[in-house]
C-alpha cells in the first residue's frame, strides 16, 4: 500500500469519526456534515498538479489512485463498459449509509438523513454536469431514463424517430414497442466505423434528418466506442423542431459532460460504469421546459389537491419508481467527490493514454479492425474491435477462460429486422478503467496476440 493510500484509509476513519461525533451532539434531525473530499483529494493532488496530458503517461502518480479500488487483479478486468467498481471510499460510504438506513423503519420519520442526502446528491450531480438541481432525476441507470422519454414522449401518429445502428439493443425493443403504439416510423442510421471525424458523424444526421422528426435517440460514447458530435447534433435537431435524447451509459466517467454545452434536451446515465459509483444508480436530465409535458412511466399522485401530477413539471416524478435503495444514491456525492479531486480532463486523458498504449501495439496485427479511430477527439478509454475470421463471442470466451484476461462484447446493428449475418455484427469491447495500470496493458498485448495466433477452437 502507498502512503497516499494509508493517509486515505486515515482520513475516512477520522472523519467517520468525526460523524459519529456530530450525530451524538446534533438535535435528532440535523444534517451530518459528511464530507469525503478530503481522502479523494490528497489521492489525486499530484496528478492535479500537472498538465492532464503529461499526468496520464506518468504511471507513479497513478499508483494511489489505482490502490483506491479493490480489484481482484487475478483477472485482467478490462469490462469496465459493462460494469465498473467503486473505490474503497465509495464502498465504504455505501455500507455507512445502509446501516444507517437499516435504523429506520422509515426514512422520512427517522433522522430523515436519506431524504436529506438524496437532494445534497442531486445538487453534487448537477454541479458536476453544468445544469440545476431542479433538472436532474436521480434514476436506477440509464434504461430508467431512456425509458421515461421514448414512453412519456407527446408522439403523434406518423412522427419519426431517428437513431443510429449503434444503439444499446434493449432501446431498440422499447422503441419498437412505442412504434406500433403510437403509428411512428424508426429510422437508424449507420454511422461509419470508424468515422474519419466529428463531421463525417454530423452530415450523417444532417441527411437523415426529416421534417417529421421529432425525437433523435443517440449515444454521446457509442457502443463502437466512438465519441459523438453531441453539440452539433442538436443544432441540427432543434433546426427542424426535433429533440435530442442522449444516452451518456458510457460517457459519464469516461468523458467531460456538461449538458448545458452540449444543448441536449434530455441526459441518461449510470454511475455504475466508468463513474466508479454505487451500481443501480444513475441520472436523468431533462431540460425543465420539457418536464411538465414528459409524462413519467410510474404512477405519482398528488396528495395535497388529490389528483394524479404526471404533468407536473418537478423532476422528481420521474424518480417515483417505489421502494428502492436510498442508501446507494446517498453515496453519489462520494463518488462525485472522487471524480472531482481528479478531474475530468485529467481522467479522459488517462484512459485514453492506456487505450494507446495497447491499441498502438495491435495495429500490426493485419486481422485486427478497429471501429473508432483512435485519436483522443474521438475516442477515450473504450475500443471496440473485430478479428477476421475469429467469432466474437469464442474470443470473449478464449480470453476469459484460456488468458484470465475480461471483456465486454456487443452486437453492433441490433437493429429490428436487420438481415445481417450474427458473426458479422459481434464486436469485442475493451476499456481500461482508473485502477488498469500500464504493466496490465502491456499483459492484455501479449495475451491477445497468444489468443489471435491460435485461433477459435476447431
Ligand atoms: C451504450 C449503453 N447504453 C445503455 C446501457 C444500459 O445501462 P443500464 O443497464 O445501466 O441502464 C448500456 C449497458 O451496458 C450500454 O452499454
Amino acid at each position: 500500500m502507498t502512503e497516499s493510500t494509508v493517509g486515505y484509509s486515515a482520513e475516512r476513519r477520522e472523519f467517520l469519526g468525526s460523524i459519529g461525533g456530530l450525530l451524538a451532539a446534533a438535535p435528532f434531525g440535523a444534517a451530518p456534515a459528511h464530507q469525503s473530499d478530503a481522502g479523494a483529494a490528497l489521492i489525486a493532488g499530484p496528478i492535479k498538479a500537472m498538465a492532464p496530458e503529461i499526468a496520464a503517461r506518468d504511471e507513479s502518480l497513478w499508483v494511489a489512485v489505482q490502490h483506491a479500488f479493490d480489484v481482484d487483479r487475478e483477472y485482467l478486468n478490462l469490462g469496465c463498459v459493462l460494469r465498473g467498481t467503486c473505490p474503497r471510499g465509495v464502498m465504504e460510504a455505501i455500507v455507512e449509509y445502509l446501516a444507517r438506513s437499516n435504523k429506520y423503519l422509515l426514512d422520512g420519520s427517522g433522522d430523515g438523513f436519506l431524504t436529506r442526502r438524496r437532494e445534497f446528491a442531486r445538487a453534487r450531480v448537477a454541479g458536476w454536469l453544468g445544469c440545476a438541481p431542479e433538472e436532474i432525476a436521480l434514476t436506477r441507470n440509464t434504461t430508467d431514463g431512456i425509458t421515461t422519454v421514448i414512453s412519456g414522449f407527446p408522439f403523434r401518429p406518423g412522427d419519426e424517430v431517428l437513431t443510429t445502428t449503434q444503439e444499446h439493443p434493449p432501446f431498440y425493443g422499447t422503441l419498437h414497442r412505442h412504434s406500433i403504439r403510437h403509428q411512428l416510423t424508426i429510422r437508424s442510421i449507420d454511422i461509419p466505423t470508424p468515422a474519419g471525424d466529428p463531421d463525417e458523424i454530423s452530415r450523417a444526421f444532417e441527411g437523415a434528418i426529416t421534417t417529421k422528426t421529432r425525437l433523435i435517440l443517440v449515444s454521446h460514447l457509442s457502443l463502437a466506442g466512438q465519441i459523438l458530435p453531441i453539440a452539433d447534433i442538436a443544432t441540427i435537431a432543434h433546426a427542424r423542431g426535433a429533440q435530442v435524447l442522449v444516452d451518456g451509459a458510457l460517457a459519464l466517467g469516461q468523458i467531460e459532460v456538461n449538458v448545458k454545452e452540449l444543448g441536449c434536451d434530455y441526459y441518461c446515465a449510470s454511475f455504475h460504469k466508468f463513474g466508479c459509483g454505487p451500481r443501480a444508480t444513475g441520472l436523468f436530465y431533462c431540460r425543465p421546459e420539457h418536464a411538465a409535458e414528459l409524462h413519467p412511466v410510474y404512477g405519482t399522485f398528488d396528495e395535497v389537491r388529490f389528483r394524479p401530477d404526471w404533468d407536473s413539471p418537478d423532476v422528481r416524478k420521474f424518480e417515483r419508481f417505489g421502494t428502492h435503495s436510498n442508501f446507494l444514491v446517498a453515496a453519489i456525492p462520494d463518488m462525485v467527490d472522487f471524480h472531482e479531486a481528479i478531474g475530468a480532463s485529467h481522467v479522459r486523458a488517462r484512459l485514453h493514454h492506456l487505450k494507446s498504449l495497447w491499441v498502438t501495439a495491435l495495429r500490426t496485427e493485419p486481422s485486427v479492425r478497429f471501429c473508432a479511430a483512435p485519436d483522443a477527439a474521438m475516442s477515450a478509454s473504450l475500443m471496440t474491435f473485430s478479428v477476421n475470421g475469429f467469432p466474437a463471442r469464442q474470443l470473449m470466451q478464449v480470453l476469459r477462460d484460456r488468458h484470465r484476461v475480461l471483456v465486454g462484447g456487443t452486437t453492433l446493428d441490433a437493429v429490428v429486422g436487420s438481415t445481417r449475418n450474427r458473426e458479422d455484427r459481434d464486436y469485442v469491447l475493451v476499456s481500461p478503467a482508473l485502477f488498469t495500470t500500464e504493466r496490465e496493458i502491456g499483459m492484455f498485448v501479449g495475451k491477445l496476440r497468444l489468443a489471435i495466433r491460435e485461433g477459435p477452437a476447431r
